[in-house]
């Protein structure tokens, strides 16, 4: 159980899949580190309206406001996403597009990682998008977990090299949330 310092993050899994691999992932870091971080998952990024620039206005629909929130409020940010057709799943890519305007997530410690078969092309895309929307450090806390499937089982993680890597890049999100 975190205490009262723990750090809030806000945890955005880019697959809205109901077993999916990456909610499992979002699972075992917030039960792995509940003593020094308080993980709470944004639910429903499929619900988010499609981005349009004519309602990026002063007053923008209720769920992109209550998003913008939840973002602006955490210490940091947690994606762990599958690649799709070589790319980031439309869903987590519309959530960022709104937060593009609302800079929320400039200067935002943020942690990326894609979790999929291979992964390297969404990867790729999505570091970028996320380092011009000034996610903080973002180069220094991303992973890649290819064949995720075969490494987390019954949301715990089966492969130790994953969970070595997963140890570090944590010890560095914390780090540099203080
Ligand atoms: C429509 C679709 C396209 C996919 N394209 C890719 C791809 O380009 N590269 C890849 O590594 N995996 C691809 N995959 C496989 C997913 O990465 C894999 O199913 C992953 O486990 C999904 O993550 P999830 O378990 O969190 O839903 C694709 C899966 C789907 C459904």
């Amino acid at each position: 159980m975190s205490d009262d310092t723990a750090k809030n993050i806000l945890a955005i899994c880019g697959s809205t899949r109901q077993h999916s691999s990456n909610h499992q992932l979002i699972k075992c870091i917030a039960s792995i580190f509940s003593e020094q971080v308080q993980i709470n998952l944004l639910h429903n990024i499929s619900t988010l309206p499609h981005y349009n620039p004519d309602d990026d206005k002063e007053k923008a629909p209720e769920a992109v406001t209550h998003f913008r929130n939840l973002v602006l409020q955490s210490d940091g940010i947690l994606i762990c996403t599958p690649e799709y057709a070589h790319g980031v799943p439309g869903s987590l890519k519309n959530a960022i597009d709104w937060l593009v305007s609302s800079s929320s997530f400039s200067g935002k410690p943020t942690v990326l990682i894609t979790a999929s078969t291979d992964g390297k092309f969404g990867h790729a895309a999505l570091l970028e998008t996320l380092k011009v929307i000034e996610a903080k450090q973002v180069e220094q806390l991303q992973l890649r977990i290819p064949f995720i499937q075969t490494k987390i089982h019954n949301n715990i993680i089966s492969d130790e090299k994953t969970l070595q890597e997963i140890n570090a890049l944590m010890a560095k999100f914390i780090d540099i949330m203080q």
